[in-house]
Parts: C-alpha cells; structure tokens; sequence
C-alpha cells in the first residue's frame, strides 16, 4: 500500500501541492484526475522520488521512502513527454531496463517481443530507431519499457495523450487488461474524465494543487462532493437561478446548508407540449422552449429556455415532432437528482 500523509511540495515560494492525504491500495487502479497545472505530475514526481516534498511522508506498505533515492523504489513511471533513447532502436529501448538487470538475452528477446505485440508494435518498428516513429508509436514503447520489467508499482502520467481517438480506446483497454492480469497498483495520471471513469477503481479529483474528492467512479460522477467536481466532471445543468426562483417547487432540497444547485444533463426527462405524463414523486415539471437540437447518433441533445436558464439534456429516441426549433416543451427533473453545494 501507498500512504501520502500531508505532502506539501513547494517550488520557492509556490505551493504547488498542499497538504495531500490519500492511500492506495495493493492491486489498485488509482488516477488523480484534474485540470492543468493542478498538481497532478508533481505528486507523481514525489513518489517516484525525482521531486522532495517540503513537507509530510510517503510511505510504501509502512515503510517511510520519503528520502529513498528513485532506484531503490521498484516504481516505473512513464512520463508525460516519454524519455525515451531516441537514437537507440524500439528494441533497445524495451530492452533497457532487463538488460541492466542482466536478464538472460534469450529471456530478454521473448520477453520484448511478447510486450510489444501487447501495444500493438511490430517486429519491423522493434528494428527501428525511436526518432523514426510517430507520436503515438513512442507512447506505445514507452508503456511497453514500462511494462516488460513487472514493475509491483506502474505510474502513468497521461501515457495515452498522444493517440488518435480509436488508438486510445484500445490500448486504454489494453492496459487495463493488463493491470488487471499483472495486478500491478497502478497510479495514472490525465485530465480525460471518461479515461478516467472507465479505468479507474478510484479516482482523485484534484484542484489548485488540493484533492477535491475522492472516490469510487460512481462516487465521483452521482455524488459529486464538490461544485469543482461536478463541474469537471460529466455535463451538468447550473439549475441554481431556476431553484432560487420557485423554491416551493423544491420542498424536497436543503435551502438551510445550499446555494448552489446542479442536474446531469442525461437525468432531465422531455416532452413535447402534447405528451401526457404524470409525475411522479419529488418530479417537478416546468414549460421551456426549444432552442437546440444536435444528433449525435447514438443520442440528441435538446438545449431548452426555461424563462432565462438554458438547460440541456440528451435523448435516445428523438421527441416525436417535425419542426422543432422554437416549440413549447416540458422538462421534468426529480429532486433526488438534484447536487446541492454550499
Ligand atoms: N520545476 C518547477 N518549478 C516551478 N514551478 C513548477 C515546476 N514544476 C511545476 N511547477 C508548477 O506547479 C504547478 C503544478 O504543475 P504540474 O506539472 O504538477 O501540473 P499538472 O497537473 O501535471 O498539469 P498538466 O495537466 O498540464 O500536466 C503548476 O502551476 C506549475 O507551473
Ligand atoms: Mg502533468
């Protein structure tokens, strides 16, 4: 297990990161969510052990490694930019680190060729130089230099970011196969949410160099502990004019402790004006007025006036009209779904 106890690593005067509490678990798929410059490759860095913090301890199954140097850590860490050997060929590179271990060159051959068929990297591209390869091969050698070694402990800062769409879906699946099957603790760093909600055991959402939350991907995306999280994650509606308009239509919210009220896009149901329905309990209906309408396939998403507040919801099936633009609608959300924050 990894316990940071109150890191604080400054840069001179700027606090980079404040005060992080967190624990991971043996086996665990761990990301730190979060925006730019929040902190994330910095707390990494701290616990491979290339930045001291100013303050707190990290341990590793109890064992203080604050002031281990890198090497003795058993941590490998893919980078943000891959610190890959750039005129040494792909083979060489994923050879590296058994070859300074002086694995047996028999060994060494199956096992370079066994990971490299794992990202995706043919025979051919192990011949070549690194220089000579795309963005997207050099990410794949630098997660498969990562990987031959069977670390115990695999760190990931945005090892993904430079792929194309399809490429990334698939080798997000890869790894994650792999974690699983290795069941290496795996830290992963980026500020993509869906990579981050369909990967993840646990997710730390960070902001401004603090955790905001953490939690399950369940936790983090129904019950959001925070408007930073809510607002980061998923697409949510700002209901908060709307509420503070009629709030007897809200018996069921705590106007005492909140101010700020928000909906997910997807929990909103939609109506045209001629569809019947009944509500049913803590549902509350207003009229609108379609402004929007995208189709995306696989839904469509409405944005609807409600008096001054844009809403927006998505749909499976489209509403059952013609002409949409400018026609009367009727939202309904349930109370229940409702985030409330101070
Ligand atoms: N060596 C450094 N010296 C001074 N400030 C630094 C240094 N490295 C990082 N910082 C600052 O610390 C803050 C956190 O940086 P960090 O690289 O950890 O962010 P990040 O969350 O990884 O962002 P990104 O998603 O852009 O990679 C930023 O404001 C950054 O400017
Ligand atoms: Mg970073």
């Amino acid at each position: 297990m990894i316990t940071f106890k109150d890191i604080t690593i400054q840069y001179d005067d700027f606090i980079a990161v404040k005060k992080l509490n967190f624990d991971v678990k043996e086996g665990e798929f761990f990301t730190f969510l979060g925006p730019s410059g929040c902190g994330k490759t910095t707390t990494l860095r701290a616990l491979v052990g290339l930045t001291q913090p100013s303050s707190g301890s990290i341990y590793l199954n109890d064992r203080d490694i604050t002031k281990l140097p890198t090497e003795k850590r058993d941590i490998k860490m893919v980078f943000q930019s891959y610190a890959l050997f750039p005129t040494m060929t792909v083979f060489d590179n994923i050879a590296f680190g058994p070859k300074v271990n002086k694995v047996d060159k028999g060994m060494i051959e199956k096992k370079v060729h066994e990971i490299a068929r794992k990202v995706d990297l043919t025979s051919e591209q192990l011949s070549k130089k690194v220089s000579e390869l795309s963005g997207g091969q050099q990410q794949r050698v630098a997660i498969a230099r990562a990987l031959v070694n069977q670390p115990n402990i695999l760190v990931l800062d945005e090892p993904l970011s430079n792929l194309d769409a399809k490429l990334r879906v698939q080798l997000r699946n890869e790894l994650k196969s792999l974690q699983r099957n290795f069941g290496i603790t795996t830290i992963y760093v980026t500020h993509d949410q869906e990579e981050a909600l369909t990967l993840s055991d646990r997710i730390a959402v960070f902001n401004k160099g603090e955790i905001e939350q953490i939690g399950t991907p369940q936790e983090i995306y129904e019950q959001s502990a925070t408007e930073f999280v809510c607002n980061f994650i998923g697409d949510s509606n700002d209901m908060t004019t709307l509420v503070h308009r009629y709030p007897e239509k809200f018996p069921a919210l705590n106007f005492r402790d909140h101010r700020h009220f928000y909906t997910r896009i997807e929990k909103l149901k939609l109506f045209t004006s001629d569809q019947s329905y009944s509500l049913n309990e803590d549902e509350v209906a207003f009229e609108g007025v379609l402004v929007d309408t995208e189709y995306y396939g696989i839904y469509t998403k409405y944005t609807i006036a409600i008096e001054n507040t844009i809403i927006r919801t998505i749909l499976k099936e489209k509403l059952p009209m013609e002409e949409l633009q400018n026609q009367k609608v009727r939202v309904v959300l349930n109370q229940q779904h409702v985030l409330q924050y101070a």
